[in-house]
């Protein structure tokens, strides 16, 4: 059995446990997923092997996305952040695949944010320097792929937006320009900026949501739910990981009263 939380501030809830077997979360209690998963590019996480074959990352991809399926409420919306592609042992079109993956585990499709992700370098080599024999192309963005379970017009919740009119026209534009975050900030080797899931909670969700990170990492999406008053899950792993999201929330987030 799962103990409690490993946090709980009555707004902010943490399950330091595996997503496939966490049975902390009910079937459709869910009204957004805004998750970045490992993609398997051999980063140094402390609990995670980021190294499967190509064939077994896309059925790690498979099974966690048939959970979250379930956790979503039937108006739910998924908000997948990936890579377009790699060359990182070996050239694959990750986020076409993951976007298969995601229809044929029943998600429909709406539309995908590209994140131009001005200070990253995702260079590795060049393959072939300055000839046509063999060149390496690799585009700095990564994708933000936006699901959602059943139907798209949004009826539970609270009814209450709180974007403004010019973030929503700057949003709504599909291609986000901001700049990646620091490792050394968060203390987690693959973070997004805290940023990346404000937007997607302000666009997508309603004020008092429920939203769900199910890799968690360093909390970043917790502290952009603390700071726009949506209720968040997230769901890590790694146990030092859940301790820098503690530390991260109750430094960068927003504190509610009694707590
Ligand atoms: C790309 S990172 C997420 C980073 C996060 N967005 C942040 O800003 O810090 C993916 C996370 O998934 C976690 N993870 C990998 N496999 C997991 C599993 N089976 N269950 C729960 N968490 C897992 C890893 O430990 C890692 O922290």
């Amino acid at each position: 059995m799962e103990k409690d939380f490993f946090f709980d501030d009555g707004q902010t809830f943490i399950i330091n446990a595996d997503i496939f077997t966490t049975k902390k979360i009910a079937a459709k209690s869910i009204d957004l997923i805004v998750t970045s998963p490992p993609y398997n590019v051999d980063i140094q996480y402390n609990s995670h092997n980021d190294q499967l074959t190509y064939d077994d990352y896309r059925d790690f991809s498979r099974r966690w996305m048939k959970r979250c399926f379930t956790w979503l409420k039937d108006d739910g919306r998924f908000c997948l952040n990936i890579p377009l592609d790699k060359n990182k042992g070996g050239q694959q079109s990750v986020g076409a695949d993951l976007t298969t993956i995601a229809k044929k585990t029943c998600f429909s499709y709406h539309s995908t944010i590209v994140w131009n992700e001005g200070n990253i370098s995702r260079r590795t080599a060049w393959g072939s320097w300055a000839s046509a024999s063999a060149p390496y192309v690799i585009a700095p963005v990564e994708l933000i792929i936006v699901l959602y379970k059943k139907t798209w017009k949004k009826t539970s919740g609270s009814g209450e937006s709180d974007i403004s009119r010019k973030e929503f026209v700057e949003w709504t534009n599909g291609l986000w320009t901001f700049n990646g975050e620091r490792k050394k900030k968060t203390g987690h080797p693959a973070p997004f900026p805290v940023e990346l899931p404000l937007r997607c909670m302000k666009l997508f969700s309603f004020v008092g949501d429920v939203v769900l990170d199910p890799f968690m990492g360093s909390g970043s999406t917790l502290v952009a739910a603390s700071q726009c008053n949506r209720k968040c899950i997230g769901i890590e792993i790694d146990r030092g990981y859940c301790e820098r999201a503690v530390a991260r929330i109750k430094k960068e987030g927003i504190q509610k009263e009694g707590t």
